[in-house]
């Protein structure tokens, strides 16, 4: 085909425009720098060059994936979580920027009021992005993830690998379902973005997210069954003082909150996301 890279990027980003994908023009620059391996600046610093018959295949079955509708992080593998890259598949939820903002509520508070090294859990872990990510940021002692899905945890486990070289032997993977469990050593903090997605609302969302995304990782079912068991557990593993942060689905913050003082907890503390949407709790066990 003898394209350059400039020429190639007008007739995809057109491919693109034509099955009315959003944000073509970045949705092609990235999937341009996967292919092609380069950093998003050489686009345009290379753009004279000719694509390669080999690199032109890759492009077309980026691209194809692209349009049938699957999320760009799982074309590429990656997705930016606060500022790092985590690898992500499709046994993986794609971290969410709400999740970020848990992230950074988490640091503010625990900077402020803790100073010892923390026991931290993830619980409902899947990419690793929230243990790993406050491995990172705070003063962690050991850091424990859990998942009921054995793919989800595989790919905790090399995010752990890639971002996290030192260290490693302070960290553990338990597979299993968090319902079930009922031997915990204690922890000073519980993290968890569980699933919370309605049945109803499963229904309205975006193919993206629904035809591709893990059903495990979204879907509740029966929240009132499944957070009563949840909560109660997470109390259970908790030190005297110790606290739990969650992020939830703003139609269940009210339910939460009941299950969250029955389990025993105490100062539960609500906290809107950037959408003023009632999305993260903070609770103490006292
Ligand atoms: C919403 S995803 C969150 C993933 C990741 N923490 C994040 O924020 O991107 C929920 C995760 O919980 C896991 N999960 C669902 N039910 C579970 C259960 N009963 N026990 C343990 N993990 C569970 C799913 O496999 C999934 O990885």
């Amino acid at each position: 085909m003898n394209l350059t890279i400039k020429e190639a990027f007008t007739v995809f980003e057109n491919y693109l425009k034509d099955y009315k994908i959003e944000n073509a023009r970045l949705e092609t620059r990235i999937l341009f720098c996967r292919a092609l391996n380069l950093l998003p600046t050489q686009i345009f610093t290379k753009e004279k060059e000719v694509i390669s018959s080999r690199d032109y295949r890759t492009l077309k079955s980026l691209f194809k994936k692209k349009i049938k509708g699957y999320p760009t992080a799982y074309i590429t593998g990656e997705k930016e979580f606060f500022s790092r890259n985590f690898l992500v598949n499709k046994n993986v939820l794609i971290p969410r920027p709400e999740t970020e903002e848990l992230i950074e509520w988490i640091i503010y508070n625990t900077s402020k009021e803790k100073k010892e090294k923390l026991d931290l859990i993830d619980i409902g872990c899947g990419s690793g992005c929230i243990g790993i990510t406050l491995f990172l940021e705070l003063n962690i002692n050991c850091l424990t993830f859990i998942d009921i899905s054995r793919k989800a945890l595989k790919v905790c486990q090399k995010n752990v690998e890639k971002l996290i070289l030192n260290d490693a032997a302070n960290i553990e993977y338990i597979k299993n379902n968090f319902l079930n469990m009922k031997d915990f050593r204690p922890f000073d903090m519980a993290v968890s973005n569980p699933p919370y997605v309605l049945i109803d609302e499963f229904k309205q969302l975006d193919k993206s997210v629904k035809d591709f995304e893990p059903k495990k990782g979204l879907l509740v079912k029966n929240p009132e069954v499944f957070f009563k068991t949840f909560f109660q557990n997470v109390f259970s593993l908790l030190k005297g003082g110790g606290t739990f942060y969650l992020e939830t689905n703003p139609l269940l913050i009210e339910l939460k909150r009941n299950l969250l003082s029955e389990a025993g907890f105490s100062d539960i503390e609500i906290k809107k996301d950037l959408s003023e949407k009632n999305r993260f709790i903070k609770c103490v066990k006292k």
